[in-house]
């Protein structure tokens, strides 16, 4: 049985245990950096290890919400940590897409032919993810996000619920799309789209 650690015990780590164990995968340990969480379910969750101190029994997924953060701790402590992928039974996924270790996909997703994901992505509840688009690592499609055929999202992107980009579209890095934003035109990088058409409100500075 494969057996995977890990890292946050926020509510989306939850998402990501059940499916683990959906896929018949031990849970062998959680960290958490916030040391006032103590426990998850049944579970005892510890705090983070310093640099040289993680386990090295097992896998590790990065079940933060934040992108930056994911970003931050995956290079933090790559020469040290194996990542893997959590993903959904009910999810349906084409022999011709590609995805990268650390990412996680949710119940419901669908991700067609030719699809390349990144590594540490989140792919959540019932995404639409169409032909041979290209999602980049750290990158999170919030839930029942529609993206249509050769799409390219950025590094680090944040597409927020139910919003949908219409195909060949060019999405850069570190932009945040709001919820239920309609993508009709390239959106450049940092950029914060929100509306139907989407338009730029402003930059997100947090990672400039
Ligand atoms: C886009 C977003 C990041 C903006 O948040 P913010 O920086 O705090 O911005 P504000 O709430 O101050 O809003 C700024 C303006 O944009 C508008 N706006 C914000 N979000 C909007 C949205 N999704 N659609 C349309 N307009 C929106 C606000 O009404 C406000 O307009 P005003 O200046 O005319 O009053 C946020 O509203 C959003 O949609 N986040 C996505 C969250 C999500 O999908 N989470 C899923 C987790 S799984």
């Amino acid at each position: 049985m494969q057996e995977v650690y890990l890292i946050g015990a926020s509510g989306h780590a939850k998402v990501i245990a059940e499916i683990l164990s959906e896929e018949k995968k031990l849970i062998k340990g959680i960290f958490e950096k916030n040391e006032a969480i103590e426990s998850m379910w049944d579970f005892k969750v510890n705090p983070q290890p310093d640099a040289g101190a993680w386990p090295r029994d097992g896998e590790y997924i990065i079940a933060v919400g934040s992108n930056r953060i994911r970003k931050h701790v995956a290079e933090t402590f790559r020469e040290e940590l194996s990542f893997c992928k959590a993903i959904h039974p009910k999810a349906t996924i084409s022999n011709r897409a590609s995805i990268g270790d650390g990412t996680v996909v949710m119940a419901g997703v669908t991700v067609n032919t030719e699809v390349s994901i990144g590594k540490h992505v989140i792919v959540n509840t019932n995404c639409s993810i169409d032909h041979e688009c290209f999602i980049s690592d750290y990158v999170h499609l919030s839930p029942n996000v529609a993206v249509a055929g050769d799409v390219h999202v950025g590094e680090g992107s944040h597409i927020g619920i139910g919003a949908c980009v219409v195909q060949g579209i060019r999405i850069g890095k570190w932009c945040i799309i709001g919820a239920g934003a309609v993508i009709i035109r390239n959106v450049p990088d940092y950029a914060v789209v929100v509306g139907n058409p989407g338009r730029i409100i402003k930059y997100n500075k947090e990672v400039i």
